[in-house]
Parts: structure tokens; C-alpha cells; sequence
């Protein structure tokens, strides 16, 4: 049981390989995974199961709520023929309780299991396991740090529609501070060329500066706004989010800052182009007007989240070697 460097650049090898962060990828590597949900999505759409993980049991982990993401990896797992271990609400089930520290979590577990996938409220605690640990390690968020393979299903979902990501133009609204989501979109489209993204949040709810700084020296075309008024108007993609409540620890300045944005027929008529797309990673409480799902730009409900399942299929069957 030898602990691996964690945070090791994918360099197009996955095996054994972790997925904490989009900074571990280089452009061949999401590449590589592109090609392969196709082709994963192609074989689940005429055969159903597979069977690339038939001998393979998998930990599920979330010591935090999830109804998308849990479900969606263990779907991901069984039509892959695979088997899961899986701890809702771990904080209160786990030995954590009685005081145990992840990384000891995790080394028991790698007797048990092929690979781990941990949600968690405090950033950095995935990686921490993952440096503890010899078997591959999936972040399925960590606090509002990131959440790898939410980006990368996003970045499918918008290479799906546009057919290549260089010179996207994405416009992004909401919780950009604490929304994770954003923050590994952000270093996975930082690999395309000409990329333009829109950044739109109330005030308080910015981007970190040094984010800003990171994602500009990595290429991207950033502007910052603060009214609808100024969405432009060649947008690709709108990519909405949810203002994160569990951050706040003043809730009476989350009730005064949640609903800044609402995504409404009128403002995508208004603003948007006819080739767009709107996505949300979800759950949405309130920015996104219902009247909006019928829109059939609106992606959310639909391609967004199947991707999602393909998206971690993929990254499943090849950090475990069983393509
Ligand atoms: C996101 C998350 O948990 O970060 N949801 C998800 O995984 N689909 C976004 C959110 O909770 O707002």
C-alpha cells in the first residue's frame, strides 16, 4: 500500500490516476476522455449494461448532501456491470463520529475497494485521501473547491453542441465565489484558444481575484459584470447556478443576495441568440423561472444531466484500466 503523489497530471495515462482537480488535465487528456464518453454513450444507448467493471467494487462516500452526483455515479457504476459500497450522509454513518480521520477511512477502504469517490465540505480533504491512499480517488466536490467531473460533463455537454470549444463564448451567473462547478468548468475550458466567458454575480459573490488572475493567465478572455442588461448577445452557452446557502453563515445575507438573477423567458428572449444553450449544474432554487424548461435551448433536464452518467462512466472504467 503505497501512497501515490496525488494531483499527478493526467498526461493522457489514467490508470491508477486520481481526478481531484481540472488542473491535473492537459488538452490530449480531456480529449482522450471526450472520445471515449462517445463512445461509452454510443454502447449504453443499443446495449444498455456493460460489463467493463464486472469485477470491480467501488466506494461511494458523501459527507455531503447530493442527490444528482451519488446517483449518478452509482448508476455509472452498475451499468457498467460493477458493484458499490455506498455511504450517504457518511459524517454521521462513518467512524468519523467517533473521531477517525479520513485519510484512516481511506486506508481501510482500500482493502475493500478498487477505487473511491468522496464528496466533502471542506476544500482540499478529497486530495488528502487521495495522497493517503494507493487506490484511484474521485472528487465529487470538495467544499467550494472544485468539482472535476460536473466541469468535464459541462464541457462535453457544450463540445456536443458547438462541436469544438475553442472560441466558446459562455456566460456565467450566480454563486461564482463559493459554486465549484464554476471554478473546474473554468480550468478545463482554459485548455481551448479563444475562449470568452461572461462572468455575472451580485457583488459579494465574485469570482476570487486570484481565480480571475489563474484563468486569464491560462488564456481565457474574462469580463465581469453586474446587470443583465450587459449579457452580450453571441452567447453559446448560459451557464446558471445556484447562490451555495451551506456557505453562509449569515443567512439573512443569503436571503438578501439569492434570487440577484433569474434566469426568465423574457431575459433569454431579450439576450439570448437562437443557437444557444442554457445549462445548470442543479439543484435550482428559484434563479431559473419553470416557464424556462420548455425552452428547447434549455439543456439542464435533459443532455446536461445524461452526460453526467457517460462523463462518469468513462473516467470509472479508464482510471481503472478496464477498457
Ligand atoms: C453542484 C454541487 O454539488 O456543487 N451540484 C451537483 O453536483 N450537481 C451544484 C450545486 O450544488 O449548486
Amino acid at each position: 500500500m503505497t501512497a501515490k503523489t496525488p494531483l499527478e497530471p493526467i498526461a493522457s495515462r489514467y490508470t491508477g490516476k486520481d481526478i481531484v482537480s481540472l488542473t491535473q488535465f492537459d488538452r490530449p487528456s480531456v480529449e482522450l476522455l471526450f472520445d471515449t464518453i462517445t463512445q461509452l454513450k454510443k454502447r449504453v444507448e443499443t446495449e444498455r449494461m456493460l460489463s467493463l467493471l464486472k469485477k470491480h467494487i467501488v466506494g461511494l462516500f458523501f459527507f455531503e448532501p447530493s442527490s444528482r452526483t451519488f446517483s449518478s455515479f452509482s448508476v455509472a457504476v452498475k451499468r457498467l456491470g460493477g458493484n458499490t459500497l455506498e455511504m450517504q450522509e457518511a459524517g454521521k454513518a462513518s467512524s468519523s463520529v467517533k473521531g477517525e480521520t479520513l485519510e484512516d477511512m481511506g486506508r481501510v477502504m482500500e482493502n475493500y475497494l478498487d477505487a473511491i469517490i468522496m464528496r466533502h465540505p471542506e476544500v482540499g480533504s478529497v486530495e488528502k485521501v487521495a495522497r493517503a491512499v494507493s487506490i484511484p480517488v474521485l472528487n465529487a466536490g470538495d467544499g467550494s473547491g472544485e468539482h472535476p467531473t460536473q466541469g468535464l460533463m459541462d464541457m462535453f455537454t457544450m463540445l456536443e453542441h458547438r462541436k469544438s470549444l475553442d472560441g466558446i463564448r459562455v456566460l456565467i451567473s450566480g454563486d461564482l465565489l463559493y459554486g465549484r462547478t464554476v471554478h473546474s468548468l473554468l480550468f478545463g475550458l482554459s485548455l481551448f484558444s479563444g475562449v470568452r466567458v461572461t462572468l455575472l454575480s451580485p457583488e459579494r459573490l465574485r469570482l476570487p481575484a486570484m481565480l480571475i488572475d489563474t484563468y486569464r493567465s491560462r488564456g481565457i478572455t474574462i469580463t465581469e459584470i453586474h446587470s443583465e442588461s450587459d449579457i452580450p448577445a453571441d452567447c453559446d452557452v448560459w451557464y446558471w447556478t445556484r447562490v451555495q446557502k451551506e456557505r453562509f453563515d449569515d443567512l439573512a445575507e443569503y436571503e438578501r443576495i439569492k434570487n440577484a438573477f433569474i434566469l426568465t423567458p423574457e431575459l433569454v428572449k431579450q439576450k439570448g441568440s437562437d443557437t444557444l444553450i442554457l445549462m445548470h449544474p442543479l439543484p435550482r432554487v428559484g434563479e431559473i423561472e419553470p416557464a424556462v424548461d420548455d425552452d428547447p435551448r434549455a439543456v439542464y433536464f435533459t443532455r446536461q444531466v445524461k452526460n453526467g452518467m457517460y462523463t462518469r462512466m468513462a473516467l470509472l472504467t479508464m482510471v481503472l484500466g478496464a477498457l
